[in-house]
């Protein structure tokens, strides 16, 4: 039984909305979303009710992987403005009750960073091992079969001409790696920590973070790991040492500052490790619900393994159904706007942190990107679409988007939708408004209910606050013996009436007592 008494850190009862700028809202009509984009939209994310808004890399970069090679951790890229915007958008967003969350990429470097242009000039560089350097067989033999993601197939090393060695990159190779084992190394990440901190972010999205320790005899990856990229399945014990000293780090200073794990892994039972024994992460993401099908049985199955493998630890379960990194959860389910509905209700009555992708509370789907646009190595560019905000042709944009909008731009924009009491997106805001309103649905037990095939449904408590949710994933209604008040239903249907014990195909209903 949760104690009613203790007040809980901010992050246990936020809801998250992750903001990709590039893909935002472009302030300076150069087709590339910025700062004071984000900044202009503060008042739609403050109308919504999310709660912290977490941004994607906006630092200088060469943008060979849009971003996420960072050229300077402690500066803004032009392309994006300046620190100064920065500060205001952290403080026009305190105004409005919105924490800002950076991202923080421990793992690599751009290959413009000025640590590696040192380290790689000479052998005897002071920063030559702030990098990961090896002779392996000469040129024409790596030292063993790591594999680099959004290099198909290729592998995670290059060899560099100038200094007769190669060096790691678990990406591509404008991404070295950085040597974890390097105190000097962590004590400077731990210095780009302090800046964004001292500046007054409320803690860090940390990209890849079960990456920055390796075994330092650089073994072979093992069958059935060989050929699938090194980062998705490297997790050495090292990496929760270092992950216990930024925590440490952190801790030192006040508001609960956050720390949040891409422990992107193949499943929750190697990502419950790194909540460590609450000295490690606060929250580390799950992304196991990103690869369940639509399928009740699969998601039931998703529910049962976080209770299993986190309420033992103690550990606070996180939610995501869509981020920068995979096509968007409407498209994966097969675009259906009903289904887009249902998992909004699904998603946002959850126990656990629930992160939300710019645009799925518009409904989007993913762009059709044809091949000559094209620009990610990783294929990612469908769900990085630009946010459609106004019904006109351009949708607030510059005349030529980085990318290709979304299907129905006009109909989906933030602007027709908000007009619209049925829409998409005032079905998240209802929920988000349900979700603050009640302290089951925040902080509460989870239990699952025994309820017919093709359903899933959960009851959450808190004290004498209940909430329950149905959520039907068959394509056909099914009846389910519950009885309350709908809330929130994913269609809008019957809200503030009884529940009449019948969910339609791909639809969910929220019921209070
Ligand atoms: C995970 C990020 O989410 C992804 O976008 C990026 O390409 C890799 N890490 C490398 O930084």
């Amino acid at each position: 039984m949760p104690d009613l008494t203790e007040p809980a850190p901010w992050w246990k009862t936020a809801v998250v909305y992750q903001i990709y700028p590039r893909s935002f809202a472009d302030a300076d009509g150069d087709g590339i979303g910025d700062l004071e984009g984000v900044r202009g939209r503060l008042d739609h994310l403050a109308w919504l009710g999310v709660d912290a808004i977490w941004l994607s890399p906006f630092y200088p970069s060469p943008m060979h992987d849009f971003g996420y090679d960072v050229a300077d951790f402690c500066d803004v890229d032009p392309l994006f403005g300046t620190l100064e915007g920065f500060d205001r958008i952290v403080a026009e967003a305190d105004e409005r009750g919105i924490r800002v969350i950076v991202d923080l990429v421990p793992n690599h470097t751009s290959h413009e960073h000025p640590w590696f242009v040192a380290s790689r000039s000479s052998r005897d560089d002071p920063k030559r091992d702030w990098y990961v350097w090896r002779d392996g067989g000469g040129p024409d033999e790596p030292p063993n079969n790591w594999v680099g993601a959004f290099i198909d197939g290729g592998r995670a090393w290059t060899w560099d001409e100038q200094t007769g060695q190669w060096y790691l990159h678990q990406f591509l190779p404008q991404q070295p790696d950085l040597n974890w084992a390097n105190p000097e190394v962590r004590e400077a990440m731990h210095g780009v920590m302090r800046f964004w901190l001292d500046r007054g972010v409320a803690g860090f999205r940390i990209d890849v973070v079960h990456c920055i320790g390796r075994d330092q005899s650089f073994p072979d990856d093992e069958p059935p790991w060989v050929g699938i990229p090194h980062c998705a399945i490297n997790e050495h014990p090292s990496s929760h040492a270092y992950i216990r000293e930024m925590r440490r780090m952190v801790e030192g200073y006040d508001g609960d500052r956050v720390l949040i794990g891409e422990t992107a892994l193949p499943g929750t039972h190697w990502v419950a490790p790194y909540y460590g024994e609450g000295d490690e992460l606060h929250l580390a993401f799950n992304f196991a619900a990103t690869h369940a099908p639509w399928d009740a049985e699969r998601w039931r199955h998703r529910i049962v393994r976080l209770q299993e493998e986190l309420d033992p630890l103690g550990a606070w379960p996180t939610w995501v159904l869509s981020n920068h990194d995979v096509p968007r959860h409407r498209t994966r389910y097969g675009g259906a706007e009903a289904r887009a509905r249902a998992a909004a209700v699904a998603l946002l009555t959850q126990r656990g942190t629930p992160f939300l992708y710019a645009g799925e509370e518009l409904g989007l789907e993913d762009a059709v990107v044809p091949p000559e646009r094209v620009v990610d190595p990783g294929g990612r560019d469908g769900c990085r679409a630009p946010i459609p905000w106004e019904p006109t042709p351009g949708h607030g944009w510059g005349p030529e988007p980085w990318l290709p909008f979304p299907p129905d731009a006009a109909a989906r924009s933030a602007e027709a939708q908000r007009g619209d009491p049925t829409s998409v997106l005032h079905l998240y805001r209802r929920l988000l408004a349900a979700r603050k309103a009640s302290p089951a649905l925040r902080l509460g037990t989870l239990e699952l209910l025994d309820v017919p095939d093709g359903l899933v449904a959960w009851r959450r408590r808190h004290g004498d606050d209940v909430r329950t949710t149905v959520l039907n994933q068959s394509e056909q209604t099914v009846a389910v013996a519950l009885a309350g008040t709908v809330e929130v239903a994913s269609d809008g249907e019957g809200e503030g009436q009884p529940f009449e014990g019948q969910v339609g195909p791909d639809t969910a209903v929220l019921l209070r007592p």
